[in-house]
């Protein structure tokens, strides 16, 4: 944990998330509204609230499973080493597919997993993000769906952390260290 005192301002409102959200959804449902072997994957830990928010808004027979790749660890910098922590428990061999991540950096972890549930011959295989940060791309992944596109700051909440704190957030705000 950071001892560097820091202020978190609110860049998108508990209610913009929750709007979005609503409009996402109708985007999926539309693209699996005929399978019934649909499997939606949360990337650990962030994409915690989001999936939970995402699915509720799914009615559509889904499964839940969970996945965790190494990120940031407690700094600030992506690692650009992507390393699988927790696999998932069912198999995808021919189910449908929807990894959720809360946020698209450089995008090396996106692209690792993609890559890594691609080899496992699952049928649709398609992505979504809460966040994306352009900007900072590193490689040539784009999420299917998007939540918001964001500039290069370092956010938090909504299941997003900064040294494992203010994931509890309702809504998304930029981390900001005022000058000393
Ligand atoms: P990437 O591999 O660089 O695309 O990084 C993706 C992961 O880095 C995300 O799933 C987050 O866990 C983490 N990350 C990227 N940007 C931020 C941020 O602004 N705040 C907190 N975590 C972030």
């Amino acid at each position: 944990m950071s001892e560097r005192p820091y202020v978190i301002d609110e860049m998108i409102s508990a209610k913009a998330i929750a709007a979005r959200i609503e409009e996402l959804s109708h985007a999926i449902k539309e693209e699996f509204r005929d399978t019934n072997k649909l499997v939606v994957v949360g990337l650990l830990r962030g994409s915690f609230v989001f999936i939970a928010d995402l699915v509720r808004e799914l009615d559509l027979p889904v499964e839940v499973d969970f996945l965790e790749a190494s990120s940031y660890g407690n700094a600030m910098e992506s690692s650009r080493e992507v390393r699988i922590l927790k696999d998932l428990r069912g198999q995808i061999e021919g189910r449908d597919v929807l990894v959720v991540e809360d946020i698209v950096d450089t995008g090396h972890t996106l692209k690792h997993v993609v890559g890594l549930l691609a080899s496992r011959k699952p049928g649709r295989l398609r992505t979504i993000a809460l966040l994306d940060k352009p900007s900072r791309r590193e490689t040539d992944v784009a999420a299917d769906w998007i939540g918001f596109s964001i500039p290069d700051e370092f956010v938090v909440g909504y299941g997003i952390d900064y040294a494992q704190r203010n994931r509890n957030l309702p809504f998304i705000g930029k981390v900001r260290f005022p000058e000393a």
